[in-house]
């Protein structure tokens, strides 16, 4: 790092976009001005940041953060979590709608959105609720979201299952006026009354109540047959089986309108750590099996799924600490989905950076109808960059997050990578792997 410190251009000296040959990226006035050949880019008060051996990405969307302001600033708070985003190389998260109160109203998503424009690290999308109160009863006012200043096209009762069939039909019809998705969190409730892990023998042996696969497939099987009735668009949060894939497959060979996630936790873990009882592994949809955590990761090379989303989901350590069957569900993701995409699908082989690019920036910020984001990294675009130095290894020390939470599942693990800038409109928000 040398030069001035405020000046608004950058140069990126030496930084490989996608893991491609090195350039010098050239950031000014929020845009990337210019990607010239290595070494040669010079400008008058420009800061230059050494990214030699640097992969260079935009920005990374998240589609499924939980932010937990308003109501749970004890886990939570959009400074917190969006700080985390940054640190992780994200440029904008979408904020999930079940706080308290829940965001099913213009004035709550606004709320939302104007605390992640204060805190400036990077945007929030607010995610509205489809129905009031997450109650799955009535929907909530969607056209008000959409319309508010915080511009809502995601919606989602996550945490919950739109599980009525009419409502949820409604609800698609509904978005289709502007342009908006139904993301749905497919869990069929009579099936996981109780449900603490997943379903199998495992779960006989652990004496912990059963999460089965088809809980998850039979309502991804109804919504996309829903969503083809409708002609509307459906995107379904944190898929985790096998069986999943399969019916998400057939449903785009078929032409259907359907989009989907899987978190970083369904590409590593399994089934295997709830052994430990240790609720820090308790987590909704459930970890699965070896053949399920091969299956998603085969689909998000295939691009069966179509974006990596985090689910981070920070809880207080009175809700998570304790026994397993009074956890809350959850984990910590923002900090660490960059690393775990690099160690299970950059380092086996199925994606190289320009797959993961599409699958953390480009993709989700599609289907979340992010306009400024998952740009390409060229002349004129937005500068949402990220850098990260694929080469260091480290093990997570839960203590250095910046989650106001602690619930990581990685703490003592070694993962590759490190997120060393993130610019957002060309503005750093992190520099050296801290807080610019
Ligand atoms: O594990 C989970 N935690 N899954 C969800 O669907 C909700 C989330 C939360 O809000 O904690
Ligand atoms: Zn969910």
């Amino acid at each position: 790092m040398s030069a001035s410190a405020n000046s608004s251009t950058f140069i990126l000296r030496g930084a490989r976009p996608y893991g491609g040959d090195p350039v010098d990226l050239v950031l000014r006035d929020g845009a990337v001005a210019e990607a010239a050949a290595a070494g040669t880019a010079s400008a008058a008060g420009a800061t230059v940041v050494d990214a030699d051996g640097l992969v260079a990405l935009p920005g990374l969307v998240d589609l499924h953060t939980h932010l937990r302001e308003p109501g749970r600033e004890d886990a939570e708070t959009v400074e917190t979590g969006t700080q985390a985003a940054a640190l992780g190389g994200f440029t904008a998260v979408h904020a999930m709608a079940n706080t308290d109160p829940v965001a099913d109203t213009a004035g709550v998503v606004e709320q939302v959105w104007r605390l992640g424009r204060e805190a400036g690290h990077c945007d929030v999308a607010p995610v509205g609720a489809v129905t009031v109160g997450l109650g799955g009863e009535r929907l909530a006012e969607l056209g008000a979201m959409a319309d508010s200043a915080a511009r809502v096209r995601v919606f989602s009762d996550d945490g919950k299952c739109v599980s009525d069939a009419v409502l949820m039909r409604r609800a698609l019809e509904y978005v289709k006026a502007f342009d908006g998705v139904i993301a749905q969190h497919a869990q069929e409730p009579r099936l996981t009354e109780g449900a603490q892990m997943n379903e199998g023998a495992l779960s006989g042996v652990l004496g912990l109540r059963g999460w089965p696969s088809v809980a998850e497939e039979a309502v991804i099987a109804r919504d996309v047959l829903l969503a083809q009735h409708v002609g509307s668009r459906l995107h379904v949060c944190h898929v985790s089986t096998k069986g999943s894939v399969e019916i998400l497959r057939l449903a785009k060979e078929r032409g259907i309108d359907v989009t989907a996630e899987v978190t970083p936790h369904h590409l590593l873990l399994d089934e295997s750590l709830a052994a430990s009882y240790d609720p820090v592994y308790k987590v909704n949809p459930p970890l699965r099996g070896k053949d399920d955590v091969q299956a998603l990761r085969q689909a998000v090379a295939d691009g069966v799924i179509d974006a990596v989303a985090t689910d981070h989901a920070p809880h207080a350590a009175e809700d998570k600490e304790g026994e397993w069957a009074n956890a809350l569900p959850g984990m910590l993701g923002l900090e660490t989905a960059l690393a775990i995409a690099q160690e299970a699908l950059v380092e086996t082989g199925l994606l190289d950076w320009a797959g993961v690019a599409d699958r953390l920036s480009t993709r989700p910020a599609r289907i979340g109808r992010l306009a400024g984001h998952g740009r390409p990294l060229r002349a004129g675009e937005p500068a949402n960059v990220v850098l990260v130095d694929p080469a260091v290894r480290r093990a997570v020390d839960p203590g250095a997050l910046a989650s106001r939470s602690r619930n990581t599942p990685y703490a003592g693990r070694t993962l590759p990578g490190r997120v060393v800038a993130t610019f957002l409109r060309g503005r750093p928000t992190v520099l050296d792997g801290a807080l610019a």
